[in-house]
């Protein structure tokens, strides 16, 4: 809800003009809020809530929880939406996606009190974020599943490896997908589909190469 709040400030901030009063008033909340928005606002902001990071990761969960960089990844990246997990995305995505966080920083500097890393800070960022990503297959081999895998599970990062996880391991990561796809407003699949995914990491996360 806190979230939401701050993304209602941010629309409202960021759309209305300055001689509005809107601009000035303190952030509303249910159903005033609601009332206070026009339709285009709205779309604008159930837009920009789905795909966020899903909640739940915790600071000490991170991977090298005491380096710098996942110090700053909790401290700038949880100001707007939960903390991102550098296994949310592969080493070429996350430049990217830095640089669109990046911006919206920079355009809210002093705005509802948002702080700003400095440049060796993002750099640091980046690099934790990037040496900690989503690892790629370097090939995958064929067999049943397959075109599942690589249609469903690139939709939100990049294709992740079989290998990263070995075939008993694998269940309750795919598990965890189906809550992201559910908790991201991502379409899911159906348990079949599932099923055939997972027999496909099983099978790839052994095979020789
Ligand atoms: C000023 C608010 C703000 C801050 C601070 C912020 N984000 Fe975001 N973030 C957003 C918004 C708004 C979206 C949804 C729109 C979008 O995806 O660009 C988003 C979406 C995301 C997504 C999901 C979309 C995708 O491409 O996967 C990731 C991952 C993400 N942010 C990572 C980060 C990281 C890492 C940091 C810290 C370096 C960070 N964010 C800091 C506002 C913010
Ligand atoms: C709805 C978006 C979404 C889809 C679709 C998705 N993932 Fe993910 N994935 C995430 C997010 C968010 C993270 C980081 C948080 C986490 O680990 O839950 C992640 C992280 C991962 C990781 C790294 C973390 C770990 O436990 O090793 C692996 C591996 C992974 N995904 C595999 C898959 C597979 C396999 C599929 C297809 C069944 C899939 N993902 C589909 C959102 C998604």
């Amino acid at each position: 809800m806190k979230q939401l709040a701050l993304l209602l400030g941010l629309v409202i901030l960021g759309c209305r003009p300055a001689s509005n009063e809107q601009a000035s008033v303190s952030v509303p909340s249910g159903a005033e809020a609601n009332q206070a928005l026009s339709v285009q606002e709205r779309r604008l902001l159930v837009a920009a809530t789905i795909a966020l990071p899903p909640a739940g990761l915790t600071p000490d969960s991170l991977p090298d929880p005491t380096q710098p960089g996942a110090r700053m990844l909790a401290q700038y990246c949880v100001q707007c939406h939960a903390l991102p997990s550098p296994a949310m995305h592969g080493a070429v995505d996350w430049p990217s996606v830095a640089r669109r966080m990046w911006a919206r920083i920079d355009k809210m500097r002093g705005d509802l009190g948002i702080a700003t890393p400095s440049m060796a800070e993002r750099s640091q960022l980046l690099n934790y974020l990037t040496s900690h990503a989503l690892r790629v297959p370097e090939n995958l081999p064929a067999g049943a599943g397959r075109a599942q895998f690589e249609e469903t599970c690139s939709r939100c990062h990049v294709l992740p490896d079989p290998r990263i996880h070995s075939a008993p391991d694998w269940p309750v990561v795919v598990m965890r997908m189906e809550r992201n796809m559910e908790r991201m407003k991502v379409s899911g699949v159906t348990p079949e589909v599932a099923q055939r995914i997972l027999g496909y990491l099983q099978m790839a996360s052994a095979a020789p190469r």
